[in-house]
């Protein structure tokens, strides 16, 4: 059956590189993260679930040149704007569905991808296929993310919930955590504010990167009258920055028990 989130990605392949600034700000900090402390010839085997474009995976392999390297996605388009470098496996998959074997990772990353997941089935894969002893480095949206929008939506007298996607509480998400073999290091939430020209502008950040997808039986059409009145009211949030979009990004690291 076809995966609408797969769709809107696939559609997105061509534009993501240039609109994920925030992406790339959160990647580069799990990877910091993700790798300090990390033998550059003993890193073992490292996964990139839900690998997009591939920027993460071309920094693993440019630091850790003998490690075993996968991405996984399962937007074939997003995996065929990646660059093709020898000691890089690329697989299209769904990473709550992962052609791994059991107890075989060292170290999972994942970046912005588990959102549109369920965070149930995601841990149960990430717990399978790590090792005893193997960690897990992820960043997810949770609530809290969007609400410059949703205030607005309200404001008009649109419902945010049959217009933006519904992100998980925190504590929903690290709750899956504790029913599995993962035990949290630690974890910790960043609320990051992008700033935008105009509403237009901010609409096109969100569908550059894929993140516009909502079931297609909930959206609710706006007409022209109800648009102005949105961008007029998001116009009230403006700063001297421009229009605000804040991001509810929580981290987690993780250890396979
Ligand atoms: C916002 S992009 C992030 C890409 C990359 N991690 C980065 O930081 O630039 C989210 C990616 O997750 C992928 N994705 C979402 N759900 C997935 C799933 N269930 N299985 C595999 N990939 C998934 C999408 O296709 C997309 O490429």
């Amino acid at each position: 059956m076809t995966n609408p989130v797969r769709q809107s990605f696939n559609r997105a392949a061509g534009s993501y590189a240039a609109s994920a600034a925030l992406q790339q700000l959160v990647r580069d900090q799990l990877l910091r993260q993700a790798t300090r402390g990390l033998s550059t010839d003993d890193a073992g085997t490292l996964l990139d679930a839900g690998c997009g474009t591939g920027e993460l995976l071309q920094q693993l392999r440019d630091d850790f040149p003998r490690a075993m390297i996968i991405g996984i996605d399962f937007a074939e388009d997003m995996l065929r704007q990646q660059v093709m470098t020898p000691g890089l496996c690329r697989v299209n998959a769904d990473l709550q569905q992962l052609p791994i074997a059991d107890a075989s990772i060292d170290r999972y990353l994942s970046s912005l991808a588990w959102q549109w997941c369920d965070i149930a089935r995601a841990v149960s894969e990430a717990a399978r296929i790590l090792r005893p002893g193997g960690h897990l480095w992820l960043t997810t949206l949770v609530s809290g993310t969007f609400t410059e929008l949703a205030l607005a939506l309200d404001q008009v007298g649109l419902q945010p919930s049959r217009h933006l996607l519904s992100m998980p509480d925190a504590t929903k998400v690290l709750n899956h955590f504790e029913q599995a073999a993962l035990q949290v290091v630690h974890s910790q939430r960043d609320a990051v504010t992008t700033w935008h020209d105009d509403f237009a502008s901010l609409r096109r950040s969100i569908r550059g990167v894929g993140a516009n997808h909502l079931p297609s039986p909930v959206r609710e059409a706006i007409d022209r009258s109800t648009r102005l009145a949105l961008v007029h009211a998001y116009e009230q949030q403006r700063t001297t920055h421009g229009l605000p979009l804040t991001y509810n990004v929580l981290t987690i690291h993780a250890q396979r028990c």
